[in-house]
This record gives C-alpha cells, sequence and structure tokens, in this order.
C-alpha cells in the first residue's frame, strides 16, 4: 500500500479549478505536485494560487521534470488520449475527463497500451458516485425491478450552451450528445448493468446554434483563445432508441438548448416487471401486501466530485480497478458515436 501518491493536473481550467484542485489539495496523502496548461500565465496563476511546486505548458515537459504516480487529465476533450497515451508511455495513472476521447479507434489503441503497461485508466463520472444513484444501483443489481424492459434518460436544458471550444467539433468531436448526453447516458446503461447494445436509431440536430439570450449564464471554457472564431459545427439536441441483446431498450434526450421545460438534472425511469424507479427525486415503485407502494429512501447527500477523486486515489494505493475503467468509457464512446452515425445516415444501424 502506497501512502504518498503524487499527482499532476494537466488542462487547469474550469472544471480542474472548481474541482479536481481543491479536492486533490483537501485529500489527505496526496501531493498536487504539478499542473500544466499551454496558457502560460495561467498555468503560473493556478500553480501559486493553490501551491503546487511546479508548473508546465505541455504534458510531455511535465512528465519529464516531475515525479509522478498519476495525472488527471482536465484538457478539451479531443486531446484526452494523445495526452493520456504520453502518460502511459512514463507509466503514469490516468484519470480522464469525460468523454474518454473523440475517436473509437484512437481509444482502442490507448487502452490496449495502457494495458502493456499496466497503467490504470480512469473515467470522470461523477453522477455514478450521487449517493441517489448508488442506492438506486443496489435495488437494481438486487433485482428489485425484476426484469427490466425499459429505461429513460434525459436532460434538457432550455438555453445552456457551454460558451468555448465546446461548440468546435475539431476540439470537442461532438456537442450536446458528447457533453452532457455522455453523463445522461453512462447513468442510465450502468444503472440497468451495462447490456450490449444490438442496434440504435439516433438523431441530432442543431436546433438553435449560436444564439444570445439574455439572464442566461451557461458554463464557459477558462481558454478564451481556443475557439475565438466561435465556431458552431456540432449538435445542440440529440435523441435515441438504444436496443440491448438482453432486450432493454433505452431512450435517450439530451439538449444544452432547446425550446421547451429545463430539466433541474438528469431525469431517469427505470420500468421492470416487479419494481420500477425514478432518479430524482429518487422513488421506487413496486407492489407489497397487494397494495401499489412508492417510496423514497432517506440518505444523505454526498460530494460526488470528492467521492470520484477519493476513488480513484484508493485504486491507484490498493491496485483496484477503478468503478469506470476506460473500458466503460470506451463502450459509452461507442454508443454515443452509433447515435452520431444513425442520425448521419437517417436510419437504424446494428452492430455485429
Ligand atoms: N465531469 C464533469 O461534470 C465535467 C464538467 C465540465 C467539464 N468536464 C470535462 O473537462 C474537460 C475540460 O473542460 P473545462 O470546462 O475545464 O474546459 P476549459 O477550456 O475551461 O479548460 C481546459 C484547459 O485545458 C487547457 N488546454 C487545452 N489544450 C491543452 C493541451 N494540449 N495541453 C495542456 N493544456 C491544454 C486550456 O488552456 C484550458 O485551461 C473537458 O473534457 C470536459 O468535457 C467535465
Amino acid at each position: 500500500m502506497k501512502n504518498d501518491v503524487n499527482i499532476g493536473v494537466i488542462g487547469i481550467g474550469s472544471i480542474a479549478e472548481t474541482s479536481h484542485i481543491p479536492n486533490l489539495k483537501a485529500a489527505v496523502g496526496v501531493r498536487l505536485a504539478a499542473v500544466a496548461d499551454v496558457d502560460l500565465d495561467r498555468a503560473r496563476e493556478i500553480s501559486q494560487k493553490y501551491e503546487v511546486p511546479q508548473f508546465f505548458t505541455t504534458a510531455e515537459e511535465m512528465f519529464e521534470k516531475s515525479q509522478l504516480d498519476a495525472v488527471m487529465i482536465c484538457t478539451p476533450n479531443g486531446t484526452h488520449i494523445p495526452i493520456a497515451m504520453k502518460a502511459a508511455d512514463k507509466r503514469i495513472h490516468v484519470f480522464m475527463e469525460k468523454p474518454i476521447g473523440t475517436d473509437l479507434k484512437e481509444v482502442e489503441k490507448y487502452l490496449r497500451f495502457a494495458k502493456d503497461k499496466n497503467v490504470l485508466t480512469m473515467v470522470g463520472m461523477p453522477h455514478r458516485f450521487r449517493r441517489d444513484a448508488q442506492i438506486l444501483k443496489a435495488y437494481a443489481s438486487k433485482g428489485t425491478f425484476g426484469n427490466v424492459y425499459y429505461v429513460k434518460a434525459k436532460l434538457f436544458r432550455r438555453r445552456g450552451t457551454p460558451k468555448g471550444w465546446f461548440t468546435n467539433k475539431a476540439l470537442a468531436g461532438g456537442g450536446a450528445l458528447m457533453d452532457i448526453g455522455v453523463h445522461v447516458l453512462d447513468l442510465a446503461w450502468w444503472l440497468i448493468g451495462k447490456p450490449e447494445a444490438r442496434s440504435i436509431t439516433g438523431k441530432t440536430v442543431t436546433g438553435l446554434g449560436n444564439y444570445e439570450t439574455n439572464y442566461v449564464s451557461s458554463w464557459e471554457s477558462s481558454n478564451k483563445q481556443l475557439n475565438s472564431a466561435r465556431v458552431f459545427d456540432v449538435d445542440d439536441f440529440g435523441a435515441a432508441w438504444i436496443r440491448f441483446r438482453n432486450g432493454v431498450v433505452l431512450s435517450l434526450e439530451t439538449a444544452w438548448a432547446v425550446n421547451g421545460e429545463q430539466d433541474e438534472g438528469i431525469e431517469i425511469e427505470i420500468f421492470g416487471d416487479k419494481g420500477g424507479a425514478v432518479l430524482s427525486p429518487l422513488s421506487i415503485f413496486s407492489e407489497e401486501e397487494g397494495l401499489l407502494s412508492k417510496h423514497h429512501p432517506v440518505f444523505e447527500k454526498n460530494e460526488p466530485f470528492k467521492d470520484e477523486i477519493g476513488h480513484f486515489i484508493h485504486c491507484i494505493r490498493t491496485g483496484s480497478s477503478p468503478l469506470i475503467d476506460g473500458e466503460d468509457g470506451y463502450e459509452v464512446l461507442k454508443l454515443l458515436m452509433g447515435i452520431y452515425e444513425s442520425s448521419n445516415l437517417g436510419k437504424e444501424i446494428c452492430f455485429n
């Protein structure tokens, strides 16, 4: 068992500053040893603000000059895998933000390489660490819902298109589906036991595109240069019907911006022949003593990001497998790519 874990963070933008850096600084037995960002001023500023001993502008320099056990990659989606390859080459364990990457072939190559190098690969999926989601998973795993046949998973923002590189396909790999659809799909797919897909019918649309609406704030990249031309060539709406080999059908709906109600958060509904569930608020539907019942488990909320990072550190220390390993990240990316492909072709696609 290792005690002090030396970690570096690459891409110290919005999510790294709000989540990864404070959680790493607060974690016991962890040393945030270095940060790296293409923006040198930002790297310097963050290293001073959070008292990080070293800062760099490239991953290569960081891996060369800093003694790291692990790295957390928080850069734009298209750069995750190229950086992760360099880390794995140095036998540095990898946590990458979602989605795992933007290209399936690239991800396959990385997963083989990481395995050869005995490097741990975890993908950031904080919703799996939510207390309500974990309680729901426990119900599902012990068969409470019987034969599950249908799952609905949805997240609509009325207006919530992020600003920056997120809308540029070359940097992000896709739009709302890749950015928030990945959370919704991963959570639903995990809750129903990660079944294998048989076919997908998908539709993605650039519905509203660039818009100017007052009184709306949305997530914003900290790097104003990355998409300064404000390229918008991605979807802001995506929907799909996924049929799994075990007979379950999953309906997915996601939007950065839509002319309809705003959802408070991810909405999931599970329907089985013995019971069902809604998230959130977490509700369990069943029949007891010949009566219909609906109950709301009582629990204390947790801090999913903190627990996610704590889990990564635990996996490094113990050598155990992460709750969301690279294989899961790959499977979810395969489903997302299937939705785009089906939408482009205008028909259902089938997996062999
Ligand atoms: N888990 C979540 O809920 C969640 C939430 C937000 C963002 N994210 C993910 O986190 C990642 C970063 O998102 P963000 O909102 O922080 O974006 P951001 O643009 O604010 O931060 C990215 C940072 O990476 C830097 N960068 C770009 N290319 C680089 C490179 N090659 N090497 C080093 N640094 C580089 C940029 O200068 C910037 O500071 C994305 O993959 C996004 O999908 C996850």
